[in-house]
């Protein structure tokens, strides 16, 4: 697979390169760089191409049946990949995770129920509990030895008894941690001991650098199981996040009975493509394409960090995984409207902005490295220079 290739998304309503007008104030459509939104700028492979045309192919778009093959694939993937047991009986599509999320807020807490989260964190857990009218109580990570821990203490502290779930997510976004199974456990411990029901959003689960392992909640402490909702999608790892479709596997009885009732009511079914999608990409041609990408994302965010580090006062968190990377700009000493000037009108690039993370965040940018590498370079270069009076 040749992820060096570059190829114009410009023009193909793709929300990453045709919206950076519109959203980054100042960055130029024609030379921009986008590096916001979480997807990746490489050519499908093959395997994904080939299940498109064979659907193609049937030149009908008609009702359709085969979701249970799909949830095998799922089941497939998870065991072999990392070394989960799911059973696909307790398996749901939803219409992305984005959706699941929705969808779990309404059927599983009630609305006078606060949602814990742990920020910086993707910001749409955030714009979901409001949109839901749920309360929002924010859990700060904080950092140690340079990277995000859980201050589950501070936490507990800080319990009033609304709380009635909580959204983890693992590996973290952004920054791409991996929790430990011994951190895992202690939430769980923590969840258990408030009554919390946990929901893991795992939708960064394959994207792990060589060396690194992501470890699912139920495999780290099996005992979650009644009060676990597993959030998992192949949208991430294999970039068809267009097509719409996330997995949410509910292992408790009687937290899935409720999913099930809210996603029965609102008629929330899988679609054609993504259903042909995630089966063709849950597969031994998948396993191989993602062994080749994990080594190439790993060496962009090398070049990317070791490149911004050079930046007086610009502190990248380590990665672990995904293509997510966080950048601390806070000893640059600059007021971070300055900073966002200069990357946007300077470098001409958009990055994710910190403060949307929630606290925590407001010091930040987040940089999105799945790209080609001659992307990359050029980044890292305009960056540079967009601060070169720093000493
Ligand atoms: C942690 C996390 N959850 C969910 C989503 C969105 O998922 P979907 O596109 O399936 O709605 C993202 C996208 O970046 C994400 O990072």
């Amino acid at each position: 697979m040749n992820f060096d290739k570059i190829i114009d998304r410009r023009g193909t309503n793709s929300t990453k390169w045709d919206m950076m007008g519109a959203r980054s104030i100042g960055v130029p459509d024609e030379d921009g760089l986008a590096m916001w939104i979480a997807d990746m700028d490489f050519e499908a492979p093959d395997f994904l191409q080939e299940a498109t045309q064979g659907l193609i192919d049937k030149a009908n778009y008609g009702y359709f049946i085969g979701e249970d093959g799909m949830k095998e694939q799922v089941a497939w993937w998870m065991q072999t990949r990392h070394g989960w047991a799911v059973d696909p009986a307790t398996m749901f599509s939803t219409f992305g995770l984005g959706n699941g999320i929705g969808i779990c807020l309404q059927a599983l807490t009630q609305p006078e129920d606060e949602v814990i989260i742990f920020t910086p964190v993707y910001h749409e857990f955030t714009a979901k509990i409001r949109k839901s009218g749920r309360g929002l109580k924010e859990s700060p990570l904080v950092i140690r030895d340079g990277v995000y821990h859980m201050d589950l203490e501070a936490l507990e502290a800080s319990m009033t008894g609304r709380e009635s779930l909580l959204i983890f997510c693992s590996p973290h976004n952004p920054a791409g941690r991996i929790w430990t199974p011994d951190e895992m456990r202690a939430l769980v411990e923590f969840c258990a001991r408030h009554d919390l029901i946990l929901l893991s959003d795992d939708i960064h689960h394959d994207l792990t650098y060589p060396g690194q392992t992501y470890t699912p909640l139920p495999v780290a402490a099996p005992e979650v199981a009644e009060r676990l909702v597993m959030l998992t999608s192949a949208s991430k790892t294999f970039n068809i996040a267009g097509s719409r479709l996330g997995t949410i596997s509910i292992p408790g009885e009687e937290l899935r009975n409720r999913f099930a009732a809210m996603l029965n009511a609102l008629d929330v079914k899988p679609n054609l493509l993504g259903l042909v999608l995630t089966e063709a990409a849950y597969s031994e041609s998948g396993a191989v394409w993602l062994d080749q990408l994990r080594p190439y994302l790993a060496e962009n965010a090398r070049i990317f960090l070791d490149g911004m580090a050079e930046i007086p006062g610009v502190t990248p968190m380590p990665m672990q995984s995904t293509y997510l990377t966080w950048m601390d700009f806070t000893n640059t000493g600059m007021e971070m409207d300055e900073v966002v000037r200069r990357v946007r009108q300077d470098a001409r690039i958009a990055p994710s902005i910190g403060a949307d993370f929630g606290t925590g965040g407001e010091n930040f940018l987040r940089f999105n490295i799945g790209t080609p590498r001659a992307r990359i370079v050029e980044a890292v270069d305009r960056l540079q220079q967009a601060f070169s009076d720093l000493q």
